[in-house]
């Protein structure tokens, strides 16, 4: 038996859940389903972020206590999870009286070790990060790259951590640790930044007071993300959870931080460097950090209108909790950026859900009820066929199997429903209607034997991900729910089918599919409206310059069309500004495969992901000729489904027929994602 302890961020309760941090806690109980099944000793832990500037001024803002605001916010976050099929062993908060001791104690290690001294600097800082940026990482009007907001200039007598010290064990560590950071391209970027030098941390604040005070100096306040990292290990502190990470020596399991791509320096470098500090040797620390990659929804960043938009409570109502999972699970590879799509979702659910593996256990149920009075037939000899398939499931199961050791949730959920696909054609190769015409019982049982013993298979690897449906499933096919059991290996590996004449109970589709009509319906209940309005993400309008004088008077040198255009109306200053320009960096470029007009690029807009902006500039230009070049993006249209989910997030400026466009571009130093105004 081995153990294994998963964890994910603690959420900042300035937020409800949402699609993103569903994301990694669904992942995380597919994990510890995952671990169960196999027999491991396992232990999730998961839980809110709740001190900090962030959090004190939202409570501020709505006339509310810091305490009081927490307690409101964090309980939407530990009911959400178990509507989501996530059972929690732990939820923990950061205002908890013992973390908080934890975490002072965790600070004295630390001050123990002389790695932290006092001074006062004086830097900028995001506060929706809760981190300090340099000013390489901003961009122009001192604004952060990440949240689209200006950061502050903050000046304070501060604790710094002597981070510098632990530059060199930190990447011989990783060195030692091929596999503590994953997947390998984010190890890359933590390495490379490890190497462009570590400057010491600044660790406390004395400005506000909602944070854990430092022992022995009350006036400062713990950095927010000293307090936070610690949640892992202070959760498992005490009591019989203290097993999964014991404070020293003895053999300790695996403990797997998830996390998404935001927040990996903090994990990889911060974290592991704390508790070298606090005098934790190298195989005490985390065994692995593994930072997935970002979800957009329906092609479009998730911005705080967007999440509420998109509520995985509700998509869970509407779908069901499994099929959310799945589609979550299935659809984008884990570690990195995908899109959630709602109509790819349904195309999916169909196909796979329903037609797949929904259809296999209808047939062959109904097989069973008329070919064999509805109960298990008995296995008689093999032939190739069977053979053959048993192999083809066998293998596939191993894949599976590897595939969730290595947190590759997605390519585990393929290799299960490839055995789906391969029992599907057994059924039309095998033909047990045609054995049964030709009175062949024996081959018939067998066929059906074979079937019902893939249907078993499964179902108990389907449940990490699809818990409730393999309850469902297994009902229809006489079997009780997978119970897993430590020191068991349930995990399935062999053939081993059940005997004849046990009872079935086929009661309908397990996943019944939308029809166009019913697809139509859904999408429309479930789909956010893509509004032009301009959302919270649009929060650079707050380095926007004044209203000038004459700032909104038409240009009387405007060249003319090459086309008569529209008599365009005179706006105020104030609606031109809800265009958002920016100079975008193309990228790459390519054709668009039957439309001799388009060209696919994918731009630099400075934002977490590049833009997919589909553009008629095909005539103009070859694909190469336009990557490297900076570009002027309106930034914030709404976007246009070309079809075939095609769907463009942007449009470039440009002038001319289609055949010699000149593109609007912009040279000079100019950052990707700088605002044209
Ligand atoms: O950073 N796609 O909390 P947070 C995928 N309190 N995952 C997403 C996502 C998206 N679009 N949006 C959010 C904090 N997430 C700190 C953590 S841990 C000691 C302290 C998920 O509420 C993803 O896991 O901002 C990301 O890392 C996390 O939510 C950030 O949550
Ligand atoms: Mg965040």
């Amino acid at each position: 038996m081995s153990r294994f302890y998963v964890t994910t961020p603690i959420y900042y309760v300035n937020d409800v859940p949402h699609l993103g941090t569903a994301y990694t806690t669904i992942a995380a109980d597919a994990l510890r389903r995952f671990h169960l099944l196999v027999g491991d000793d396992t232990f999730m832990l998961t839980g809110t972020d709740e001190h900090g500037l962030k959090i004190e001024r939202q409570a501020k803002g709505e006339g509310m206590t810091p305490k009081a605001f927490v307690d409101k916010m964090s309980e939407p976050f530990r009911v959400a999870w178990p509507k989501l099929g996530v059972e929690q062993d732990r939820f923990i908060r950061t205002t908890e009286p013992a973390h908080q001791a934890f975490v002072q104690e965790l600070w004295k290690k630390v001050e123990a070790n002389g790695d932290l001294y006092e001074g006062s600097y004086e830097d900028w800082y995001c506060v929706g990060c809760e981190s300090f940026k340099t000013e390489k990482e901003l961009l122009p009007g001192n604004v952060c790259p990440v949240h689209l907001k200006p950061v502050e200039k903050v000046k304070e007598e501060t604790y710094f951590f002597r981070l510098s010290k632990w530059e060199k064990p930190l990447l011989d560590f990783y060195a030692r640790h091929p596999n503590f950071i994953k997947p390998e391209s984010r190890r890359n970027e933590v390495l490379s930044f490890v190497e462009g030098g570590l400057r010491d941390l600044s660790v406390s604040r004395t400005s506000f007071s909602w944070g854990v005070p430092v022992p022995g100096n009350p006036k400062h306040i713990m950095y927010v993300w000293f307090d936070a990292l610690a949640n892992y290990m202070s959760a498992v502190s005490t009591g019989p959870e203290a097993r999964f990470w014991p404070k020293s020596g003895g053999p300790k399991g695996d403990v797997v931080h998830l996390m998404g791509k935001d927040i990996l320096r903090f994990h990889a470098v911060y974290w592991p460097a704390f508790l070298l500090a606090a005098g934790f040797k190298e195989d005490e620390l985390p065994s692995q950090i593994y930072a997935h990659g970002f979800l957009t929804v329906d092609g479009m960043k998730m911005s705080k209108s967007l999440r509420n938009a998109v509520d995985p409570i509700r998509l869970a109502t509407e779908l069901g909790t499994d099929v959310l999972r799945y589609h979550l699970m299935r659809a984008i590879n884990f570690g990195q950026d995908g899109d959630f799509d709602h109509a790819a979702l349904i195309e999916r659910y169909n196909a796979d859900l329903g037609k797949n593996l929904g259809n296999l256990l209808s047939r062959t149920l109904g097989l069973c009820t008329k070919l064999t009075e509805g109960k298990t037939p008995a296995m008689g000899p093999k032939n190739d066929l069977d053979h053959e398939i048993i192999g083809g499931v066998l293998e596939n199961l191993e894949t599976a199997r590897t595939a969730w050791n290595a947190i590759e949730p997605h390519r585990a959920l393929e290799a299960t429903w490839a055995i789906s696909a391969l029992a599907n054609q057994y059924v039309d190769r095998a033909a047990p209607w045609a054995s049964a015409k030709n009175g062949d019982h024996e081959r018939v049982g067998t066929t059906l034997a074979v079937l019902l013993e893939v249907l078993k298979i499964i179902s108990v690897a389907m449940w990490p991900v699809l818990p409730e449906k393999s309850r469902e499933m297994r009902a229809q096919l006489g079997l009780p729910p997978v119970v897993p059991h430590l020191d068991q290996d349930g995990w399935p590996v062999e053939f081993s089918p059940r005997a004849g004449g046990e009872a079935l109970f086929p009661t309908g589709p397990l996943f019944p599919t939308f029809d166009k009509d019913a697809e139509k319906a859904i999408l429309e209940k479930l789909s956010p409206k893509m509004n032009p309005k301009i959302d919270e993400t649009n929060e650079t309008a707050n380095v926007e310059p004044k209203i000038e004088d004459g700032a909104a008077s038409p240009r009387a040198d405007r060249a003319p069309d090459t086309q008569p255009s529209p008599k365009l109306e005179t706006v105020t200053y104030d609606h031109f500004a809800l265009t958002e320009l920016k100079v975008g960096i193309v990228r790459s470029c390519e054709k668009v495969p039957k439309k001799d007009k388009l060209l696919k690029l994918m731009v630099d807009l400075g934002e977490l992901q590049d833009r997919q902006i589909v553009a008629g500039l095909a005539l103009s230009f070859q694909p190469e000729q336009l990557v490297g070049k900076k570009v002027v993006v309106v930034a914030n249209l709404l976007p246009r489904d070309f079809g075939k989910g095609l769907v463009s997030h942007g449009m470039l400026l440009a002038t001319g027929p289609s055949e010699s466009l000149t593109l609007a571009t912009v040279d000079g130093d100019v950052p990707a994602g700088a605002r044209l105004k």
